[in-house]
């Protein structure tokens, strides 16, 4: 179905309400210098995603405000910013001992990692699991709490997979979706965890799950096969109807994305384009290469650095003419691993500056570490002339898709990794790259800088155009249509969906 189509079942959609359940809120807590507690905007791509949908649509977000504990006077701080937002707000309070186990410990140091094929980074602490079911119960209350018969509950990410179980179990009837903004890991990798049959079993209580690619869903439909007896799924499409033992559920493909209307509008104003010019002003006569990530081991960022550098040593004429603008967003920080990331990150920037600095001019990469303002973003988007993004494997990557929103002008190129989850939709537009191929993703961006105005545009052309159409409302209403829609047989299930090719392989593979 086309956008601005109306489908069939939007009238029974509009009435029911939205809750929204995920571990991160779209505002980080804080208290500030004089005790007052700050609300700041929160990142990842989970957050980017939502906030149109729940300002568009209301409804209710319940989620982890990042603070430590309960205290009254965060929740009053709550309700004023959920007043302003046009949703509601509720938090599910966690403590010091839930946040270290759960969030950073279950989390971020066993799915995360293992999720995103790096098993050798995997902590599979056994408290870890036993808060992780603490904690989808204490979730599992707040919903129940402000849940009323006839809401759609849509559960978000891998910190909450056993939520639905929990829901279930306190006798909760509602219809209950799931959605998985991070990949879902082939069989040999998903049978290494140690809770393996648990949390599948918890994930097929849900009514509907969604994966960000076709590879994911395949993924998942394979481990539910070897591991759940009696299972069975029906359906040629992206979505697919599973049938096991005591229960149905419908299991599909959507690709998230971004309201590309409002980065488009905004990246246009005058202000984004004075940001941008200024830029150009103080890295003159040079094309910028762009890389933005949460700092994170899956962004590929040192081997990004290394593939910079041999593009200088091996294309000398490029220098003076190319800089890297890296801009790294601080990330769970208290997380090992991440700690020596940002340690080996700025090592490698400051070896490459030293080794090809021209003193009083031209210096190669330019390090931004700090979350940025809205505005600033977009301006970075909109001067750089090639955006790197070669994360060794993401479920989405919404940088992809907002850089080529902002890219008005169309004259500018996307170096995009093979395993990030945009790459099946964005294929005929990207430069593909294979992270791990340094001197491959020098030669991309010497292409890139070498690519004619008319190549450029039309690739960027293509890519705006296929995320124009499949942008984030038309990602929600393919969701709550396969949740939804009673007859899933009569459900339209084209040969090609947003870009991936129902029926083969993805396009890459
Ligand atoms: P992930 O969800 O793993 O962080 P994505 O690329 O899908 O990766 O999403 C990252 C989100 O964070 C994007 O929506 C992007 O706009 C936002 N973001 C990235 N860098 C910054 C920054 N420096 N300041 C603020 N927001 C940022
Ligand atoms: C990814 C995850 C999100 C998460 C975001 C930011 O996008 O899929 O669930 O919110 O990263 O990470 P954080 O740990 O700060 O919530």
């Amino acid at each position: 179905m086309g956008p601005g189509e109306q489908p069939e079942y939007s009238a029974p959609l509009r009435r029911e309400r939205l809750i929204v359940v995920s571990n991160r809120l779209p505002f980080r807590f804080r208290r500030d210098d004089q005790g007052q507690w700050r609300a700041d905007p929160a990142g990842g791509g989970l957050v980017t995603a939502l906030l149109p949908v729940l300002r568009h649509r209301g409804g209710m977000w319940i989620g982890w405000t990042g603070a430590v504990g309960e205290d009254p006077e965060l929740a009053t701080a709550l309700d004023a910013v959920g007043k302003g937002a046009g949703y509601a707000l509720k938090s599910v309070p966690l403590s010091e001992e839930e946040v270290h186990n759960f969030y950073f410990g279950f989390a971020n140091e066993i799915i995360w990692p293992l999720f995103h094929d790096l098993q050798s980074l995997c902590n599979f602490e056994p408290e870890y699991w036993r808060t992780y079911c603490e904690v989808n119960i204490r979730f599992a209350d707040v919903v129940r709490s402000n849940a009323e018969p006839g809401d759609f509950i849509w559960v978000h990410d891998y910190h909450l997979m056993s939520l639905a179980a929990e829901l279930r179990r306190a006798g909760v009837k509602s219809r209950i979706g799931f959605f998985l903004h991070i990949p879902f890991p082939p069989l040999d990798l998903f049978l290494k965890l140690p809770w393996r049959m648990a949390l599948l079993r918890a994930l097929l209580e849900y009514d509907v799950i969604g994966f960000q690619t076709l590879r994911d869903r395949r993924n998942f439909v394979q481990c539910v096969r070897a591991l759940v007896k009696g299972a069975e799924f029906e359906g040629r499409g992206h979505v697919l109807l599973a049938s096991v033992p005591g229960r149905m559920l419908r299991v599909g493909s959507f690709p998230i994305s971004i309201d590309y209307n409002a980065f488009m509008r905004q990246a246009a104003t005058s202000e984004v384009a004075e940001r941008a010019r200024e830029l150009h002003r103080l890295l003159p006569n040079r094309k910028l290469i762009l890389g933005v990530d949460r700092l994170d081991y899956t962004k590929g960022i040192p081997l990004r650095l290394r593939a910079f550098e041999s593009l200088l040593t091996r294309y000398p004429e490029l220098r003076e003419r190319v800089s890297l603008i890296q801009v790294v967003v601080p990330s769970r920080e208290e997380i090992p691993e991440y700690r020596e990331l940002k340690t080996q990150i700025e090592q490698q920037v400051g070896k490459i500056n030293g080794s090809f600095v021209r003193p009083g001019g031209w210096v190669p990469v330019w390090y931004v570490y700090r979350s940025l303002a809205r505005l600033d973003l977009l301006a970075y988007y909109r001067a750089a002339d090639v955006a790197l993004v070669t994360p060794f494997k993401d479920g989405m990557n919404l940088v992809a898709k907002e850089y080529c929103a902002c890219s008005i002008e169309e004259d500018c190129a996307l170096i995009l990794s093979e395993f990030a989850g945009a790459a099946p939709q964005l294929a005929r537009g990207a430069l593909l790259v294979n992270p791990y191929d340094i001197e491959g993703v020098a030669d991309a961006i010497h292409r890139a800088y070498h690519m004619d105005k008319g190549e450029r545009q039309a690739r960027m052309r293509r890519m705006r155009r296929s995320i124009r159409e499949y942008d984030v409302f038309w990602w929600v209403d393919s969701f709550l249509r396969a949740a939804i829609t009673k007859d899933l047989r009569a459900f339209p299930q084209p040969d090609s969906y947003a870009g991936e090719v129902v029926e083969d392989l993805p396009v890459l593979f």
